[in-house]
């Protein structure tokens, strides 16, 4: 699947960077190939634009912030978050601001601590959930780094149980024991919800991450797929810790996405650090990154999954599959007698 070459996904919001990075002054990130501008308003609210000012098309991620306003570091042309320009500094005061000096500008908010951006009209609203305004939990930002992957290669992963024994043998994974215990998925109007179980290694520097000292313990996942890079990973441990992950495969272009993570515990600091849990987690990921940036970036939707079929563990992205494509399809971007093959 290419990505930058379907309209429809641009109809969707993605989380694109932290907010504290737009303290440092306006960044600049490419969305589906887009390349955008983004900053911090004078209230602290995000705003996104095109990154080329229609000057002279100087990136206007190079310039600066002034109230509310992005200036462009070339001729101090200033425009606001709908991307008109308000100052031309070369004008005599009199003179009115030309009708086609703009931008465009795009669709952003603040949520969860990042600044999402959605290029068209989305489909569906910015997800939200009760951990965020829950006092129990905390919540605490992984990751923020560029793949060299498909965004749909991260989804397919993150809903694979199979590569646990395998990729996580060196973390959690149990090499002896590449079946989940319990596997069940059922789709939604969203996407999908899986319910996993699954044994895992508990070495001792997990110890205080899952709330256990015992050699083994399980994880008992209740995990969401949202259309079309967002996975929600909710997991108990028998310690009664809750450990609910957020993570985007924002996609760049079609050979790289951003990977965003968040996570919510309920549990406190003092209980399980936040540098202790992320030092964790960089090590398992850093075990997918090596495999992920490894496969083919483009991930095909539209030919047999033959060897897909056979195995329940790759259902979730069998599924992915036909629901983006049926995706494309009721939005005229596939032929309609293409068929499907899950
Ligand atoms: S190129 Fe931006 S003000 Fe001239
Ligand atoms: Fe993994």
């Amino acid at each position: 699947m290419r990505v930058t070459q379907h309209p429809v996904l641009r109809r969707f919001w993605y989380a694109v960077m932290p907010l504290q990075a737009l303290d440092e002054g306006p960044q600049p990130f490419t969305l589906l190939g887009e390349k955008l501008v983004l900053w911090k308003m004078a209230d602290g609210t995000p705003a996104a634009a095109q990154d080329r000012c229609c000057h002279r098309t100087a990136q206007l991620s190079k310039g600066w912030v002034e109230g509310d306003h992005i200036v462009c570091g070339y001729h101090g042309w200033r425009y606001d978050c709908s991307g008109a320009c308000v100052k031309i500094p070369q004008l005599a005061d009199d003179h009115k601001i030309p009708a086609g000096a703009r931008v465009n500008a795009y669709r952003c908010q603040a949520r969860f601590g990042y600044a999402w951006v959605a290029l068209d009209e989305p489909l569906v609203p910015l997800i939200d959930t009760p951990e965020e305004n829950d006092p129990a939990f905390r919540r605490i930002h992984q990751f923020d780094e560029t793949w060299r992957t498909g965004a749909l290669r991260l989804m397919e992963n993150s809903f694979d149980t199979a590569h646990f024994a395998f990729v996580h043998k060196g973390t959690f994974g149990q090499f002896e024991q590449p079946k989940p215990e319990f596997f069940e998925i059922r789709e939604t109007d969203y996407g999908f919800e899986a319910e996993v179980i699954v044994p895992i290694n508990n070495p001792p520097e997990s110890h205080r991450i899952t709330g256990s000292t015992e050699p083994t313990t399980k994880r008992h996942f209740h995990n969401q797929w949202h259309l079309p890079f967002l996975r929600r990973l909710g997991l108990v441990y028998p310690s009664g810790i809750h450990h609910t992950i957020f993570t985007s495969a924002t996609p760049i272009d079609d050979e790289r996405i951003q990977i965003i993570q968040w996570l919510y515990r309920n549990d406190t600091e003092e209980q399980c650090p936040a540098a202790l849990l992320n030092e964790w987690d960089t090590k398992v990921v850093a075990e997918d990154k090596v495999i992920l940036e490894s496969v083919d970036p483009e991930a095909p939707i539209d030919v047999a999954l033959r060897l897909e079929q056979h195995m329940p563990s790759d259902r979730p992205g069998v599924i992915m599959r036909r629901r983006l494509l049926e995706l494309l399809r009721a939005h005229g971007e596939l032929p309609q007698a293409r068929t499907a093959t899950t």
